[in-house]
């Protein structure tokens, strides 16, 4: 008999439910007996003991379904060694439940966050395995996290629809993605979605190289103009400032984001009407697309082998086409970023897309 304990920790995304499913139903249907535990709300449920009893009945129907059933919350690890206002030792406190409940492993989805966690927890001697989640597909370790193809299709199907009203009015418009400090999410939902100009933070624009570009196209006859702006995109000027200079500029940001500040600057160039859009998180909502139903469904079952096999201490990654197990320790703590010189960003300069660089 395996008793496993499961949770779903940080922003949730596309494809949580299809994952847990992948690893409950390849660990049912295996010749041990198991017993699932589903804590609730994420690390929040392991500190205070909030769980349940999972059976068959509760993976059944949710291949298709976005969110994830076990609820989901942030639980900084910058916090995960204070007291909780409760004065709750949380560490020890995740460490009583999991002996309490005789646990042979706990399964942790989540992203980079969640996989400091997962790794500390790893070090206090609890056994882990993890999935990689986020649309923001920065985790370490992986070339793809699950949910990320999800939300490029969103953001995509976001600027195609931007694109038929821009044409129309001739004008400039800004779609802002997520992705957090990484621009995996609008390198690709901007190259999807035709984007003219993509503005992600591992590249700093310069905010004349885009009153440039989209001059240059107005002149050659083209009416509308769409930048897809990565959330966390950084101009020159700021990204040569300190993390504390920065951190204090963006506090006094009199604009509720970047894409708001790009339009007013771009506006005061001369770009002419400036219009911008910000599906913010429908880009985590939904039901997850047949990708991910695929690879989340793949992760899950690689993760229930390794926990038949009593193989600990592994986050199920992907790497050149093969799901393969990376360790924990190599994992938490690191981010993967684009990197300018990746042949993707070439391939985007060549088809004329500018990064304002
Ligand atoms: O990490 C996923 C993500 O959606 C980021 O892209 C975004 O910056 C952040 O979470 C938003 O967080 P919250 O849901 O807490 O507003």
């Amino acid at each position: 008999m395996k008793r496993i304990g499961m949770l779903t920790s940080g922003g949730d995304c596309q494809a949580l439910n299809t994952a847990m499913r992948g690893v409950a139903k390849t660990l049912f249907n295996a010749k041990e007996q198991v017993e699932i535990y589903g804590f609730l709300n994420g690390y929040q449920g392991l500190i205070y003991g909030k769980f349940r009893l999972l059976t068959g009945a509760d993976f059944a129907g949710i291949l298709t379904k976005g969110g994830t059933f076990l609820g989901s919350s942030r639980t900084p690890f910058k916090t995960i060694r204070e007291p909780g206002p409760d004065g709750i030792d949380k560490v020890a406190a995740m460490k009583q439940t999991y002996y309490k409940l005789q646990l042979d492993c706990l399964v942790i989805l989540g992203g980079n966050g969640t996989h400091k966690t997962a790794n500390l927890l790893r070090e206090e001697g609890l056994n882990i395995v993890t999935l990689p989640k986020t649309i923001d597909n920065d985790l370490w370790g992986t070339d793809m996290t699950f949910g990320f193809q999800s939300a490029v299709n969103v953001a995509t199907e976001c600027i195609d629809y931007i694109h038929t009203t821009a044409a129309s009015h001739g004008r400039v418009f800004i779609v802002e993605v997520m992705g957090h400090k990484a621009g995996w999410l609008t390198l690709n939902a901007g190259m999807a979605g035709g984007a003219d100009i993509i503005l992600i933070p591992e590249i700093p624009y310069d905010i004349n190289k885009v009153a440039k570009k989209i001059k240059e196209r107005h002149e050659s006859g083209s009416r509308f103009t769409i930048l897809a702006v990565a959330e966390g995109a950084i101009s020159k000027e700021d990204a040569a400032l300190s993390k504390k200079e920065y951190k204090k500029k963006l506090a006094n940001r009199k604009y509720p984001s970047v894409s708001y500040e790009i339009a007013a600057q771009l506006q005061e160039l001369g770009g002419g009407e400036v219009r911008v859009t910000v599906p913010g998180h429908t880009q985590r909502g939904g039901s997850p697309c047949p990708y991910d139903r695929v690879f989340a469904s793949r992760l899950g079952s690689e993760a229930a082998k390794l926990i038949l096999k009593g193989e600990y201490g592994f986050m199920v990654g992907y790497k050149n086409r093969e799901i393969v197990k990376v360790p924990l320790a190599d994992v938490a703590g690191k981010l993967k970023m684009v990197d300018p010189d990746a042949s993707i960003v070439k391939e985007a300069k060549m088809l004329g897309i500018s990064f304002g660089d």
